[in-house]
């Protein structure tokens, strides 16, 4: 365990943690985005800002990809870091301004939202998705293009590979802004324009997965397709 100073208090903190993991394992509540606990951090909506003191100065770095150090000495909750979460808060709104989930984040760090409906569900880059495609599932249909690299700068956005893609809908259940639309209608469902074919469990008749996704399963890990077409409730 290391040994910690947060917002004043002596805390321990895991090795290995990073500041955002610290943090909340001591209950303090520190806005993400494009956080989830089960994925690498991306660092990308720099909501999660402290600050942490480093040779004697205070400095803002964002918490979801920074490790706490021993002896480290943060700050979560100082003018500096709700001015920061502030102003991130305020590109993400002007920039989203009708997404619901970026106007909550928002009004919640004391940005004027209009009035007016949260009709939108634009993408906001988080990469909740394609991380999840990538690291969880394994299959990489999603993925980020013009990143502005280089001499390009063009607006980045994330690619569906339809050929890749095994339709779990794991990119839908992740997305904060519910730009991802999946739906289901008899024995399809639709993801990124996409159909698929769902199958129906053997037992009790109900769809519950596509074939692709299945038949996916079934060349990793060798598991026979007629064990797979049972759904979960009825094993
Ligand atoms: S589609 Fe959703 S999860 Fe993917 S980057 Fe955009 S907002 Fe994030
Ligand atoms: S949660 Fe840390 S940068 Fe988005």
């Amino acid at each position: 365990m290391l040994n910690v100073m947060i917002d004043g208090k002596k805390l321990e903190a895991k090795d290995g943690a990073t500041i955002l993991q610290a943090c909340q394992a001591n209950h303090i509540p520190i806005p993400t985005l494009c956080f989830h606990k089960d994925l690498m951090p991306f660092g990308a909506c720099r909501l999660c800002v402290v600050e942490v003191k480093a040779n004697g100065k205070w400095q803002v770095t964002s918490s979801c990809d920074a490790l706490i150090k021993d002896k480290a000495e943060v700050r979560t909750n100082s003018d500096k870091v709700k001015e920061s979460r502030k102003l991130a808060a305020e590109l993400l709104y002007y920039k989203y301004p009708t997404t619901k989930a970026v106007r909550d984040m928002a009004e919640s760090l004391g940005v004027e939202v209009a009035e007016g409906k949260a009709e939108g569900s634009d993408c906001i880059l988080c990469g909740l998705c394609t991380r999840t495609c990538h690291e969880i599932v394994g299959v990489d249909a999603l993925k980020f293009v013009d990143r502005g690299l280089g001499r390009n700068v063009a607006e980045p956005k994330i690619e569906y590979v339809a050929d890749a893609c095994i339709g779990c809908g794991s990119c839908a259940y992740v997305c904060p802004t519910g730009f991802v639309k999946m739906e289901a209608s008899g024995d399809r469902r639709m993801i990124w324009d996409k159909s698929f074919k769902m199958v129906a469990c053997g037992k009790c008749g109900r769809y519950f997965a596509p074939e692709d996704q299945l038949k996916w399963i079934s060349k990793k890990t060798g598991v026979p397709m007629s064990v797979l077409t049972v759904c979960t409730s009825c094993k």
